[in-house]
């Protein structure tokens, strides 16, 4: 890091870094309008070509069509069959409607056109785009032996169409109805109509289709799931089946087999418990009459008994015959005693009859005993059975809901199944062709506006980017901005390149000298003389803080003018009325003694070896007043730093110093050889040539920085040979009449 200027001389601190800045940090808006004053040729031409190359585009591009055809997705369903629920149906909404757009514009959609359309056969869509590139591209590939395109496979064809469909394809919702439309771009507006409606119908056919297929599919599937469930539910039955003849349940009308014989048989317990009793009943009567002698009465009507009844009835006949007989003959008459042997008589036989019923009587209780004892010992069973039974049936229980629910199951599966196959007859589409394409031109391609107007963004784009580019692969100095920013010295202004008449003034002492070298004695209005006599200002105000009297003239390179500056500074120095002494201590290439004095025979050498010889080698220009001192040198010369750096030449400066206001001296090019960095301890100060729009930025800066005497010694830089037409452009910004202060060529 370095820094002009630290000698208090015109140079300005800053801080830029050894080379030039980076293209970013420079490219502000401000140097970018720079860059487009300088350059604006660049970008008009770049434009007008764009435009140029626009409207050829538009006079010879093939026209493009649109054609639109609407289609609306109906949220109200078609209520063909009522109830009817479409598989894979669901609530329209927006994500369903944008989503039918990306179905609009999908590959099947297009394939369903090509093939319709049979659109392989159209050359549009197979064949390349007809057109001035398309055939020379045509060509060229027939050339390169490429014409298997002609021999492409159907399929092939087929994806290329598509691939053309699709690209030419727009669907767009409409704003936020269910209304989509179908766009279609071709080369005729015929073609474009027909492609148009044959999507909106293709989409259609396809979303029925989708769901012709997705019904299909859940009618297959429930095919199988009803087949499925059939057998379960036959397996489910068969168990039930099977479980209960093993478990013995039968089903009667009246319920299950156990129960009834449970009922029944309590019924006849019942019955026999009865009979039983009575039987038993009864015999105890028996017993009971046995044990008295003539049974009661009662006790015999109840036996119900004939003979009993007989017998005792007879008895009581006798008995009373016998007490008649006793109360009237005695108890011993023989006829009441025969009575009461008669008596005897029945009252034994009474005894037996008694005896037989009561044997009857038991052996009928006994049977009754034994029949409820029976009836019992089964109702046992019976009992023991159920049980075994109820337990059975809680599974049973089981086995038959599970085979409800398979069978229900099944029955529901079946009903579904032909609703399915009934919509397989009868696909419902959701939607409809509102608008049908028509085949009115509409162009949409090329538009003269969008072509003219991309043209022109496009011409602006390249030319800027040009200028831009020219600008940042240049980097050279252009302005006083880029000496004063990248240097960080003082830019004394800006010489135009000149170009003097062929008449001019001549000296008598430069009779050789070229106009060049008298141009700012020959214009002194124009803007080289102003420029330079602004570099005396610049000297002069330096000189206000010390002493500068020593000015060497350099540059970075050979040729930016260093001598044409010097001379003419010079000139216009000693003109000024100033004692003015030029040296050409250019001792590599003297070019300025060759072309101001080729003659001379003496010149600083001579004055280095010689002091007194000063005064006879200086050439005097009596027309400015300018004193010259020549180098004269044979060949070439390899000391010459060595010389300029002598202490010979400090006392030749010294001594010079006496007797002129201003020595310039002319030096060699920094870059190549060292001799300014030698004479520099022996300098006041330096101006600096620099050839605008060539000395490359960095050469430059490398130069002043190879030597700090010279970095700080830098009074200021002057551009050079500047284009005038470009100056002009830079300068835009002064105003019209800033140019009219310069006149250069008098009497004009
Ligand atoms: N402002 C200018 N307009 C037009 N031509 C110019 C200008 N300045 C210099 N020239 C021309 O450029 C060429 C080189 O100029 P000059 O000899 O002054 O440069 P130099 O730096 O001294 O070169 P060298 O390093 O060879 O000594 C000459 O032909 C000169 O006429
Ligand atoms: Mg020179």
């Amino acid at each position: 890091m370095f820094k002009f200027g630290s000698s208090g001389f015109g140079a300005r601190p800053i801080d830029a870094g050894a080379g030039p800045e980076p293209a970013g940090a420079s490219l502000d808006l401000r140097a970018l309008l720079e860059i487009v004053k300088r350059q604006w040729p660049v970008i008009a031409l770049s434009v007008v070509v764009a435009l140029g190359l626009g409207f050829l585009y538009f006079v010879t591009a093939a026209p493009r069509y649109t054609a639109s055809s609407i289609v609306m997705i109906d949220t109200r369903r078609n209520q063909l069959l009522p109830g009817q629920r479409v598989a894979g149906e669901s609530q329209i909404d927006a994500g369903f409607v944008e989503s039918q757009v990306e179905v609009m514009k999908s590959t099947s959609v297009a394939l369903a056109v090509v093939r319709e359309l049979k659109l392989t056969r159209d050359a549009e869509f197979v064949g390349g785009e007809p057109g001035a590139v398309g055939s020379l591209i045509a060509a060229a590939t027939s050339l390169l032996g490429g014409d298997a395109a002609g021999e492409a496979s159907e399929e092939a064809k087929e994806n290329q169409a598509v691939r053309i469909v699709t690209a030419n394809t727009v669907a767009r919702r409409t704003g936020l109805t269910y209304v989509i439309q179908i766009g279609y771009t071709a080369s005729t507006p015929q073609k474009a109509a027909m492609i148009a409606n044959a999507l909106g119908e293709a989409y259609m056919n396809g979303e029925l289709e989708t769901k012709y297929q997705a019904t299909r599919r859940a009618s297959r599937w429930l095919q199988e799931r009803i087949k499925e469930l059939r057998e379960q539910a036959g397996e489910a039955e068969r168990a039930v089946q099977a479980y209960k003849s093993e478990n013995n349940i039968i089903d009667t009308g009246r319920g299950l087999m156990s129960e009834q014989q449970l009922g029944d048989l309590n019924t006849q317990i019942a019955t026999a418990r009865a009979s039983t009793a009575e039987a038993r009943a009864r015999l105890e009567r028996i017993l009971q009459i046995q044990n008295s002698d003539i049974p009661e009465g009662t006790v015999v009507d109840a036996l119900r008994n004939d003979v009993i009844i007989r017998l005792r009835a007879q008895y009581l006949d006798f008995s009373a015959r016998e007490a008649d007989l006793s109360r009237r003959f005695g108890s011993n008459h023989g006829a009441a005693v025969s009575l009461r042997n008669q008596m005897q008589e029945i009252r034994r036989s009474l005894r037996d009859q008694l005896q037989q019923i009561g044997e009857t009587y038991k052996s009928e209780y006994e049977i009754a005993l034994s029949r409820e004892k029976s009836l019992r010992a089964s109702m046992d069973q019976l009992v023991e059975q159920a049980g075994a039974t109820s337990q059975a049936q809680v599974k049973l229980k089981d086995l038959e809901s599970s085979a409800q629910a398979v069978r229900n199951l099944y029955d529901s599966f079946l009903q579904r199944s032909m609703e399915a196959t009934q919509q397989l007859t009868i696909p419902v589409s959701e939607a409809r062709l509102i608008t049908a394409a028509t085949d009115q031109p509409n162009k949409t391609w090329p538009k003269l506006p969008l072509v003219l107007g991309g043209a022109l963004l496009a011409g602006l784009g390249i030319g800027i980017g040009t200028a831009w580019g020219r600008e940042m692969v240049s980097r050279r100095f252009r302005t006083p901005g880029d000496v004063e920013r990248i240097l960080g010295v003082e830019c004394l202004g800006i010489l135009p390149r000149i170009e003097p008449e062929d008449e001019h003034s001549v000296s008598p002492a430069f009779p050789t000298a070229p106009a060049e070298m008298r141009y700012a004695l020959d214009n002194p209005l124009s803007r080289f003389a102003e420029v330079l006599r602004n570099a005396k200002v610049a000297v002069d105000i330096a000189r206000l803080s010390r002493e500068v009297k020593v000015i060497g003239i350099i540059s970075a390179l050979p040729n930016e003018g260093k001598s044409t500056v010097a001379t003419n500074l010079a000139q216009v120095l000693a003109q000024a009325t100033h004692r003015t002494l030029l040296i050409d201590a250019d001792l590599r290439n003297p070019s300025l003694t060759r072309q101001m004095t080729p003659g001379a025979a003496r010149g600083l050498i001579e004055v280095l070896v010689d002091p007194r010889a000063l005064e006879s080698a200086v050439v005097s220009d009596p027309t400015s007043g300018l004193d010259f001192l020549p180098a004269v040198v044979k060949g070439r010369m390899a000391q010459s730093a060595e010389l300029l750096s002598s202490s010979a030449m400090s006392r030749l400066l010294d001594s010079a110093k006496d007797r002129y206001d201003y020595i310039l001296i002319d030096l060699a090019p920094v870059s190549p050889v060292i001799d300014v960095k030698a004479i520099s301890p022996l300098m006041d100060a330096f101006i600096c040539v620099i050839e605008w729009g060539e000395s490359s930025q960095q050469v430059v800066v490398e130069s002043l920085e190879s030597s700090d005497l010279i970095r700080d010694r830098v009074l200021g830089a002057v551009l050079n040979k500047a284009d005038p037409v470009m100056l002009g452009r830079i300068e835009s910004y002064k105003g019209r009449h800033y140019q009219n202060y310069y006149i250069d060529q008098p009497g004009r």
